[in-house]
């Protein structure tokens, strides 16, 4: 009898080791440890069986159950190792770099000329102790101009010089017509109104023109406005603070020239010239043999600039500036044409990166 159970432990461990062979996973090749070797499996089975032989025939069938455990043991060991190697060579594989390859070139961006000198000049002005404020860029008339001692016969209200949004009659008929902002200036009334002296900021920003475009004008650009207000602000104080910046922009070696101006927001009114960079002075064709290029408008605020928001003029005064930035890229990066700003060829914006 028990040679025939002999014979079936022989053909246990063939079709163990067979199957064992062919697990095609690891999970697979645990499920065939335990239904094998597990300690309710088949050799377990065998194993129980001892109980009922002839003390004699014990170590004859013990070892039989040994060798075909050992069989089996020995061909899930192997199997093991064969399925983890070839999971390591599909890793391997899979995530291999070819460190031959050329590299892929990256894109750089980069910021806008316009962008990057509105915050090289918001940094040098915020470090001289001005804030940054904002307006919109839809204004009203009475922000844009009336508040500015702009009288409503100025040639710039005109429509050839600024966009009117269409509004319904009521409001045109109220003669505070909303507009596209044609200066920042607003933005002092606004801030005006908003706060109480002293105060000191910039207020950079877009304003729109209705121009004819050529290399020189174009229907938006940009202005960084200025004011300090406060009890005995001086012209002296202008004219510092705008010498230390124009120092600090372009180069200690830079000087301004005060020249009168007229703006209906300040009096006295000044324009102020800087150094040509170009030609550091000597006389090119950007300064127009001068020496000296125009960069913006500054002086006193008018003491109706100060009534219009409810300041007393004989209690504070105040200067103010604009400047045009993009007439400031142009003389700090030597373009030759504003409209290059504004059609976003690469070619142009790439040389900034
Ligand atoms: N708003 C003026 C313009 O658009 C520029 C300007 C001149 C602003 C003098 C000022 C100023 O604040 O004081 O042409």
């Amino acid at each position: 009898m028990w040679d025939a159970t002999l014979g079936e432990l022989t053909s246990l461990a063939d079709t163990a080791c067979a199957a064992v062979s062919a697990a095609e996973s690891l999970h697979h090749l645990d499920e065939l440890q335990v239904h094998y070797l597990g300690r309710k499996g088949a050799v377990a089975h065998y194993m129980n069986k001892m109980k009922e032989l002839a003390p004699a025939d014990r170590p004859k069938f013990g070892k039989a159950v040994n060798d075909a455990k050992e069989r089996i043991s020995a061909a899930v060991q192997q199997r093991r190792s064969a399925l983890i190697a070839a999971e390591d060579a599909r890793r391997l594989a899979a995530g291999r770099v070819d460190m031959t390859l050329p590299g892929r070139p990256r894109w750089r961006g980069a910021r806008h000329p316009i962008s990057q000198t509105l915050d090289d000049i918001a940094a040098i002005f915020r470090q001289l102790g001005f804030a940054i404020e904002e307006g919109p860029d839809i204004e009203d008339e009475w922000h844009t101009f009336d508040a500015l001692n702009i009288p409503p016969s100025h040639p710039a209200r005109d429509l050839q010089d600024t966009f009117f949004i269409s509004a319904s009659p009521e409001i045109d008929a109220s003669r505070n017509r909303t507009i596209l902002r044609t200066h920042t200036s607003p933005v002092q009334i606004r801030v005006m109104l908003r706060d109480k002296p002293p105060l000191r900021f910039i207020a950079p920003g877009r304003v729109y023109r209705n121009e004819r475009i050529d290399a020189s004008h174009y229907t938006i650009f940009h202005q960084v406005e200025g004011l300090y207000v406060d009890r005995k602000v001086s012209f002296a104080q202008l004219k510092g603070t705008l010498l230390e910046f124009a120092r600090l922009y372009y180069g200690p070696h830079v000087s301004l020239r005060f020249r009168p101006g007229y703006f209906p927001f300040t009096e006295p009114s000044a324009e102020v010239d800087v150094t040509c960079t170009v030609c550091a002075g000597k006389g090119c064709s950007v300064c127009k043999q001068s020496g000296w290029v125009e960069i913006l408008g500054s002086g006193m605020v008018h003491p109706n600039v100060f009534r219009a928001v409810g300041y007393d003029p004989d209690q504070v005064t105040g200067f103010a500036f604009g400047m045009g930035v993009e007439r400031i890229a142009i003389l700090k990066y030597g373009i030759d044409d504003i409209r290059l700003f504004y059609e976003n060829d690469l070619r142009f914006l790439s040389q900034f990166a």
